[in-house]
């Protein structure tokens, strides 16, 4: 395959190739192994077992129990499940408060307006210019009222990592929950629910090799939420619905292969992602947003100053990579992350993220750099 006709795929944040191992492990559960988990006959039971199986699978990568584990469409609903689950469970007779930050993603944002609707009050927290969380403002505002502190692990634009564990702590103090959004850092860093002493914590299968249309979320036993969708009472009463077998047969192997392999894949691709940002940076003018901060291995958010991000992504293009602009019924808004930490609209315009994964190679990113030099050469002249 040469890499001038195919793709190459810096897009890894947006989602992610599945992997074939998990491929094949899910395949049986789509042609002979079809059974409802909930049959007491004999291929039920067996699906049963592997379903088991893979919980336990998912709960190791976490450090969680299995009986902690609520499997779900995805990040979206998960958040959805907790943010109004615990709303929902709350004492009605003082004016809930929930805390979040402003740079979070468009799941946790949305759905803290929507519960700002129905009477919550959300805090929306700054950022320091670095994208981390200043834990002083959380002090200043949180109250014996805030059900729920929110803050994500890893920012999916920039690769920022809050001090989650520090937070937790802050969050425990004055008696609320503390949830964390870890869609990009699951499968990707160790992540110890124990270790953070976090009380949800929300993953998504399609951002580190498993499908799309399965995730999940961890909750302590002792959390009481209301769920959000009732049924059957499948996952114990916490998520009806018939359970995605082949979902969760491809989460539960790509826990256990990002377990085993995490150490050799971060190498590689911290590696791959230095490689990129050295030669990136090089060009004139050109800086990473949220570099002095802790930041995912795989994500770089690289700002080309005076360049329309959207005029190089067009042009570069069998390079997949992505920016942080929205489309708003036809207007087209900057990356709030990048605005939130104080990244002019202007550079928030030429920012572009590269998002990497396993299968990049030395290659890819050395063409990606070749061609992006020879873009912006042209440009300039
Ligand atoms: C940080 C973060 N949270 C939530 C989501 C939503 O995930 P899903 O596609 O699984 O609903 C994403 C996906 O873009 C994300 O990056």
């Amino acid at each position: 395959m040469s890499i001038y006709k195919d793709y190459i795929y810096l897009d890894n944040a947006s989602t992610t190739k599945i992997d074939d191992n998990v491929l094949s492990a899910m395949i049986p559960f789509m042609s002979e192994l079809y059974a409802n988990y909930s049959s007491s006959h004999l291929m039920g039971k067996k699906v049963r077992n592997e379903i088991a199986n893979a919980r336990e699978q998912v709960a190791n990568l976490l450090n969680a129990d299995a009986n902690e584990i609520v499997f779900t469409s995805g990040a979206t609903e998960s958040i959805n499940a907790v943010l109004k689950g615990i709303v929902t469970n709350s004492d009605k007779s003082k004016k809930p408060q929930i805390i979040t930050v402003a740079t979070e993603h468009s799941a946790i944002l949305s759905t803290c307006k929507f519960l700002e609707e129905i009477g919550v009050e959300v805090v929306y927290l700054p950022v320091l210019q670095s994208g981390v969380l200043d834990i002083a403002n959380l002090k200043n505002v949180i109250s014996d009222r805030t059900l729920v502190v929110s803050v994500m692990l890893a920012n999916n634009e920039t690769g920022v990592i809050q001090n989650i564990k520090g937070i937790t702590k802050i969050a425990h103090q004055y008696g609320a929950l503390m949830m964390t959004d870890a869609t990009q850092a699951v499968g990707k860093i160790p992540v110890d629910v124990k270790d953070l002493d976090i009380d949800f914590l929300v993953f998504s299968g399609h951002k580190f090799h498993a499908p799309k249309g399965i995730g999940g979320f961890y909750y302590k036993q002792e959390n009481k939420f209301t769920p959000l969708i009732h049924g059957g009472g499948q996952e114990n009463n916490k998520r009806s619905g018939t359970l995605n077998t082949p979902g969760i047969i491809g989460i539960g192997k790509c826990a256990e292969i990002s377990l085993d392999k995490m150490d050799q894949d971060v190498q590689k691709i911290k590696k791959l992602r230095d490689r990129l940002e050295q030669e990136l940076l090089s060009i004139e003018g050109t800086f990473i947003n949220g570099y002095s901060a802790e930041r995912l291995h795989n994500i770089t958010n690289i700002c080309f100053p005076n360049i329309e991000a959207d005029f190089l992504i067009g042009t570069l293009r069998n390079i997949c990579v992505s920016n942080g602009s929205a489309c708003h019924s036809e207007l087209i808004e900057p990356s709030h992350v990048l605005t939130e930490m104080g990244v002019s609209i202007s550079d928030a315009f030429s920012s572009i993220r590269f998002s990497l994964s396993k299968y990049n190679t030395e290659e890819e990113i050395d063409y990606t750099v070749r061609k992006i030099k020879e873009v912006i050469t042209n440009f300039q002249k």
